[in-house]
Protein backbone atom coordinates (compact mmCIF):
# COMPACT_ATOMS: atom_id res chain seq x y z
CA UNK A 1 0.00 0.00 0.00
CA UNK A 2 1.35 3.39 -0.80
CA UNK A 3 2.49 5.59 2.12
CA UNK A 4 0.46 8.51 0.96
CA UNK A 5 -3.21 6.45 1.68
CA UNK A 6 -2.14 5.67 4.94
CA UNK A 7 -1.22 9.87 5.35
CA UNK A 8 -4.86 10.16 3.61
CA UNK A 9 -8.09 8.93 3.30
CA UNK A 10 -9.23 8.00 0.00
CA UNK A 11 -10.78 11.73 -1.19
CA UNK A 12 -11.85 13.18 -4.43
CA UNK A 13 -9.54 16.19 -4.14
CA UNK A 14 -6.83 14.46 -3.69
CA UNK A 15 -4.66 12.11 -5.94
CA UNK A 16 -1.34 10.71 -6.19
CA UNK A 17 1.38 10.56 -8.53
CA UNK A 18 3.50 7.56 -6.97
CA UNK A 19 0.81 5.13 -8.60
CA UNK A 20 2.51 2.80 -11.16
CA UNK A 21 -0.57 4.18 -13.55
CA UNK A 22 0.76 7.96 -13.59
CA UNK A 23 3.85 6.85 -15.11
CA UNK A 24 1.53 5.39 -18.19
CA UNK A 25 -1.09 8.12 -17.83
CA UNK A 26 2.26 10.59 -18.31
CA UNK A 27 3.25 8.65 -20.96
CA UNK A 28 0.00 8.97 -22.71
CA UNK A 29 0.00 13.07 -22.03
CA UNK A 30 3.62 12.88 -23.62
CA UNK A 31 2.85 11.42 -26.97
CA UNK A 32 -0.78 12.41 -27.74
CA UNK A 33 -1.11 16.14 -25.87
CA UNK A 34 -4.73 17.33 -25.65
CA UNK A 35 -5.99 13.76 -27.35
CA UNK A 36 -4.86 11.79 -24.11
CA UNK A 37 -7.03 13.59 -22.13
CA UNK A 38 -10.63 12.01 -23.92
CA UNK A 39 -8.95 8.51 -22.80
CA UNK A 40 -10.81 7.89 -19.39
CA UNK A 41 -7.61 6.50 -17.33
CA UNK A 42 -6.08 10.18 -18.49
CA UNK A 43 -9.35 12.04 -17.44
CA UNK A 44 -9.97 10.38 -14.53
CA UNK A 45 -6.64 11.16 -13.16
CA UNK A 46 -6.93 14.29 -10.46
CA UNK A 47 -3.02 14.80 -11.30
CA UNK A 48 -4.12 15.66 -14.52
CA UNK A 49 -5.81 19.07 -13.73
CA UNK A 50 -2.56 20.17 -12.55
CA UNK A 51 -1.40 19.70 -16.11
CA UNK A 52 -4.27 20.46 -18.42
CA UNK A 53 -3.63 24.19 -18.26
CA UNK A 54 -0.43 24.15 -19.90
CA UNK A 55 -1.64 21.12 -22.62
CA UNK A 56 -4.67 23.11 -23.60
CA UNK A 57 -3.01 26.64 -23.62
CA UNK A 58 -4.20 29.17 -26.01
CA UNK A 59 -0.92 29.66 -27.87
CA UNK A 60 -1.94 33.79 -28.93
CA UNK A 61 -1.19 34.13 -24.94
CA UNK A 62 1.49 33.93 -22.49
CA UNK A 63 1.08 30.92 -19.90
CA UNK A 64 3.81 31.88 -16.88
CA UNK A 65 4.23 29.37 -14.07
CA UNK A 66 6.21 29.90 -11.25
CA UNK A 67 7.68 27.20 -8.71
CA UNK A 68 9.30 26.56 -5.64
CA UNK A 69 10.25 23.05 -3.75
CA UNK A 70 9.86 24.61 -0.12
CA UNK A 71 10.23 22.53 3.18
CA UNK A 72 7.28 22.20 5.88
CA UNK A 73 8.09 25.61 7.28
CA UNK A 74 8.89 27.34 3.92
CA UNK A 75 12.41 27.50 3.41
CA UNK A 76 13.88 26.56 -0.10
CA UNK A 77 17.51 27.01 0.86
CA UNK A 78 19.53 26.23 3.93
CA UNK A 79 21.45 29.26 5.00
CA UNK A 80 24.64 28.49 2.90
CA UNK A 81 22.39 28.18 -0.23
CA UNK A 82 22.12 24.08 -0.30
CA UNK A 83 18.91 23.30 -1.87
CA UNK A 84 19.36 19.91 -3.31
CA UNK A 85 17.41 16.90 -1.43
CA UNK A 86 14.28 19.53 -0.13
CA UNK A 87 12.05 17.92 -2.66
CA UNK A 88 11.71 14.11 -3.30
CA UNK A 89 11.81 11.94 -6.19
CA UNK A 90 8.23 12.82 -6.55
CA UNK A 91 8.34 16.83 -6.32
CA UNK A 92 11.36 16.46 -9.00
CA UNK A 93 9.41 14.29 -10.92
CA UNK A 94 6.33 16.55 -11.07
CA UNK A 95 9.26 19.60 -12.17
CA UNK A 96 10.44 17.70 -15.38
CA UNK A 97 7.05 17.46 -16.09
CA UNK A 98 6.39 21.15 -15.94
CA UNK A 99 9.56 21.76 -17.85
CA UNK A 100 8.66 19.12 -20.65
CA UNK A 101 5.27 21.25 -21.08
CA UNK A 102 6.62 24.76 -21.36
CA UNK A 103 8.46 26.52 -24.77
CA UNK A 104 11.32 27.94 -21.99
CA UNK A 105 12.26 27.73 -18.48
CA UNK A 106 13.64 30.59 -16.36
CA UNK A 107 16.12 31.21 -14.08
CA UNK A 108 18.00 33.85 -12.09
CA UNK A 109 21.97 34.07 -11.46
CA UNK A 110 21.99 33.32 -8.04
CA UNK A 111 20.26 29.88 -8.92
CA UNK A 112 22.55 29.32 -11.35
CA UNK A 113 25.91 30.05 -8.97
CA UNK A 114 24.74 28.02 -6.25
CA UNK A 115 22.79 24.88 -7.95
CA UNK A 116 24.39 24.82 -11.24
CA UNK A 117 20.88 23.04 -12.71
CA UNK A 118 21.20 21.48 -16.24
CA UNK A 119 17.38 22.22 -16.36
CA UNK A 120 16.81 19.30 -19.09
CA UNK A 121 13.83 16.86 -18.41
CA UNK A 122 16.18 13.86 -17.79
CA UNK A 123 14.25 12.15 -14.81
CA UNK A 124 10.89 11.56 -17.35
CA UNK A 125 9.86 11.14 -21.04
CA UNK A 126 9.61 14.74 -22.40
CA UNK A 127 11.33 16.80 -24.53
CA UNK A 128 13.45 19.61 -22.95
CA UNK A 129 12.33 23.16 -23.38
CA UNK A 130 14.57 26.14 -24.05
CA UNK A 131 16.32 28.00 -21.31
CA UNK A 132 16.29 31.34 -19.90
CA UNK A 133 19.11 33.15 -17.80
CA UNK A 134 18.30 36.78 -16.40
CA UNK A 135 22.20 37.54 -15.11
CA UNK A 136 22.26 41.20 -15.86
CA UNK A 137 25.99 41.41 -14.33
CA UNK A 138 27.19 38.24 -16.01
CA UNK A 139 28.59 36.87 -12.70
CA UNK A 140 27.60 33.14 -13.64
CA UNK A 141 30.05 30.42 -14.80
CA UNK A 142 30.52 30.50 -18.77
CA UNK A 143 31.18 26.57 -17.92
CA UNK A 144 27.81 26.25 -16.23
CA UNK A 145 25.68 23.19 -17.14
CA UNK A 146 22.67 25.52 -18.83
CA UNK A 147 25.03 26.45 -21.23
CA UNK A 148 26.49 22.94 -21.87
CA UNK A 149 24.42 20.52 -21.18
CA UNK A 150 22.03 19.40 -24.14
CA UNK A 151 21.04 20.95 -27.53
CA UNK A 152 18.12 23.45 -26.77
CA UNK A 153 17.72 27.56 -27.49
CA UNK A 154 19.65 29.58 -24.36
CA UNK A 155 19.06 32.99 -24.00
CA UNK A 156 20.90 35.23 -21.13
CA UNK A 157 19.04 38.58 -20.28
CA UNK A 158 22.84 40.79 -19.40
CA UNK A 159 24.44 43.40 -19.84
CA UNK A 160 27.70 41.88 -19.81
CA UNK A 161 28.91 40.71 -23.39
CA UNK A 162 31.55 38.88 -22.17
CA UNK A 163 32.35 34.89 -22.90
CA UNK A 164 29.38 34.19 -23.59
CA UNK A 165 28.98 30.89 -26.41
CA UNK A 166 28.60 32.06 -29.99
CA UNK A 167 24.92 30.38 -29.93
CA UNK A 168 23.47 32.38 -26.93
CA UNK A 169 21.49 35.28 -27.78
CA UNK A 170 21.55 37.91 -25.43
CA UNK A 171 19.48 40.56 -24.56
CA UNK A 172 20.62 44.11 -22.82
CA UNK A 173 18.28 45.46 -20.25
CA UNK A 174 15.82 48.20 -21.84
CA UNK A 175 17.53 51.13 -20.32
CA UNK A 176 20.81 49.55 -19.38
CA UNK A 177 20.88 49.56 -16.06
CA UNK A 178 20.34 46.15 -15.38
CA UNK A 179 16.96 45.86 -14.71
CA UNK A 180 14.81 43.31 -16.10
CA UNK A 181 11.25 44.16 -16.15
CA UNK A 182 9.02 40.76 -15.81
CA UNK A 183 6.62 41.88 -18.70
CA UNK A 184 9.57 42.79 -21.06
CA UNK A 185 11.06 39.31 -20.39
CA UNK A 186 7.82 37.83 -21.15
CA UNK A 187 7.17 39.88 -24.65
CA UNK A 188 10.39 39.43 -25.57
CA UNK A 189 10.20 35.94 -24.90
CA UNK A 190 6.86 35.66 -26.58
CA UNK A 191 7.75 37.19 -29.72
CA UNK A 192 10.18 34.15 -30.72
CA UNK A 193 6.90 32.20 -30.10
CA UNK A 194 8.02 31.10 -26.32
CA UNK A 195 4.60 31.32 -24.53
CA UNK A 196 4.62 28.57 -22.04
CA UNK A 197 7.11 29.71 -19.68
CA UNK A 198 8.30 28.03 -16.13
CA UNK A 199 9.41 31.01 -14.08
CA UNK A 200 11.80 27.77 -11.51
CA UNK A 201 13.74 30.02 -9.28
CA UNK A 202 15.26 31.09 -7.01
CA UNK A 203 12.88 33.18 -4.31
CA UNK A 204 13.77 36.42 -6.02
CA UNK A 205 13.23 36.10 -9.31
CA UNK A 206 9.90 34.31 -8.41
CA UNK A 207 9.02 37.36 -6.23
CA UNK A 208 9.65 39.42 -8.82
CA UNK A 209 7.20 38.15 -10.97
CA UNK A 210 4.71 37.41 -8.62
CA UNK A 211 5.49 40.80 -7.46
CA UNK A 212 4.62 42.42 -10.71
CA UNK A 213 1.51 40.27 -11.44
CA UNK A 214 3.46 38.44 -14.24
CA UNK A 215 2.48 34.80 -12.87
CA UNK A 216 -0.27 33.43 -13.97
CA UNK A 217 -0.12 30.15 -11.43
CA UNK A 218 2.34 29.19 -8.70
CA UNK A 219 3.24 25.54 -8.29
CA UNK A 220 4.39 24.99 -4.50
CA UNK A 221 5.77 21.58 -3.80
CA UNK A 222 6.45 20.75 0.10
CA UNK A 223 8.46 18.38 1.26
CA UNK A 224 8.18 16.42 4.76
CA UNK A 225 11.22 18.49 5.72
CA UNK A 226 11.89 21.09 8.40
CA UNK A 227 14.94 22.99 7.99
CA UNK A 228 14.77 25.84 10.63
CA UNK A 229 16.44 28.77 8.79
CA UNK A 230 17.51 29.67 5.42
CA UNK A 231 15.72 31.76 2.70
CA UNK A 232 11.97 31.84 2.61
CA UNK A 233 10.61 31.12 -1.09
CA UNK A 234 8.51 34.05 -1.44
CA UNK A 235 9.53 37.31 -0.19
CA UNK A 236 6.21 40.29 -1.61
CA UNK A 237 6.04 43.72 -0.69
CA UNK A 238 4.73 43.99 2.70
CA UNK A 239 0.85 43.90 3.32
CA UNK A 240 -0.95 45.30 6.59
CA UNK A 241 -3.89 44.16 6.29
CA UNK A 242 -5.20 40.37 5.77
CA UNK A 243 -7.68 40.84 3.60
CA UNK A 244 -4.86 42.27 0.55
CA UNK A 245 -3.49 38.99 0.95
CA UNK A 246 -3.49 36.81 -2.10
CA UNK A 247 -6.03 33.95 -1.89
CA UNK A 248 -6.00 31.75 -4.85
CA UNK A 249 -7.61 29.00 -5.65
CA UNK A 250 -5.50 25.89 -5.31
CA UNK A 251 -5.72 22.77 -6.63
CA UNK A 252 -3.73 19.84 -3.62
CA UNK A 253 -2.37 16.98 -4.94
CA UNK A 254 -0.42 14.31 -2.97
CA UNK A 255 2.59 13.74 -5.30
CA UNK A 256 4.23 10.80 -3.25
CA UNK A 257 7.55 10.33 -0.52
CA UNK A 258 4.91 12.87 1.39
CA UNK A 259 5.49 15.97 -0.59
CA UNK A 260 2.23 17.96 -1.69
CA UNK A 261 2.01 19.86 -4.23
CA UNK A 262 -0.24 23.63 -3.98
CA UNK A 263 -1.72 24.36 -7.56
CA UNK A 264 -2.33 28.17 -7.68
CA UNK A 265 -4.30 29.85 -9.77
CA UNK A 266 -3.12 33.71 -9.89
CA UNK A 267 -5.38 34.58 -12.69
CA UNK A 268 -8.04 35.82 -10.46
CA UNK A 269 -5.72 37.81 -8.34
N1 LIG B 1 13.83 25.07 -3.71
C1 LIG B 1 13.63 25.60 -4.89
O1 LIG B 1 12.58 25.44 -5.53
C2 LIG B 1 14.71 26.44 -5.50
C3 LIG B 1 14.67 26.74 -6.86
C4 LIG B 1 15.69 27.53 -7.39
C5 LIG B 1 16.68 28.01 -6.56
N2 LIG B 1 16.68 27.69 -5.24
C6 LIG B 1 17.68 28.26 -4.32
O2 LIG B 1 17.48 29.66 -4.32
C7 LIG B 1 18.74 30.29 -4.08
C8 LIG B 1 18.93 31.31 -5.17
O3 LIG B 1 17.85 32.21 -5.11
P1 LIG B 1 18.09 33.77 -5.07
O4 LIG B 1 16.82 34.38 -4.69
O5 LIG B 1 19.30 34.03 -4.23
O6 LIG B 1 18.54 34.08 -6.55
P2 LIG B 1 17.78 33.94 -7.95
O7 LIG B 1 16.36 34.31 -7.84
O8 LIG B 1 18.14 32.64 -8.57
O9 LIG B 1 18.57 35.07 -8.75
C9 LIG B 1 18.38 36.40 -8.37
C10 LIG B 1 19.30 37.26 -9.19
O10 LIG B 1 19.02 37.11 -10.59
C11 LIG B 1 19.06 38.37 -11.21
N3 LIG B 1 17.67 38.73 -11.57
C12 LIG B 1 16.59 37.96 -11.44
N4 LIG B 1 15.51 38.59 -11.95
C13 LIG B 1 15.94 39.78 -12.39
C14 LIG B 1 15.31 40.87 -13.05
N5 LIG B 1 13.99 40.85 -13.33
N6 LIG B 1 16.05 41.97 -13.37
C15 LIG B 1 17.38 42.00 -13.08
N7 LIG B 1 18.03 40.97 -12.47
C16 LIG B 1 17.32 39.89 -12.14
C17 LIG B 1 19.67 39.31 -10.19
O11 LIG B 1 21.06 39.12 -10.34
P3 LIG B 1 22.20 40.03 -9.64
O12 LIG B 1 22.19 39.58 -8.19
O13 LIG B 1 23.46 39.66 -10.33
O14 LIG B 1 21.77 41.46 -9.81
C18 LIG B 1 19.13 38.72 -8.91
O15 LIG B 1 19.78 39.12 -7.74
C19 LIG B 1 19.79 29.21 -4.10
O16 LIG B 1 20.12 28.89 -2.76
C20 LIG B 1 19.10 28.04 -4.76
O17 LIG B 1 19.61 26.84 -4.28
C21 LIG B 1 15.71 26.92 -4.68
Amino acid sequence: MRDSAHALPDHPSYADASDASFHQIWTLINDKGAAALHLPQVAHHRLTAAYLPFILADRSRSLVVGQLGQSLDGRIATPSGASRGISGDAALDHLHRIRALVDAVIVGAGTVVADNPRLTTRRIAGRSPARVLIDPNGRSSRQAHWLTSGDVARIVFSDCGDGWPTDVIRIPSPDGDGRFPPAMIIETLGLLGWKKLLVEGGARTVSQFLDAGALHRLHITVAPVILGSGPAGLDLHPIDLLNEARRPRVGLHILGDGNVLYDCDLSAN
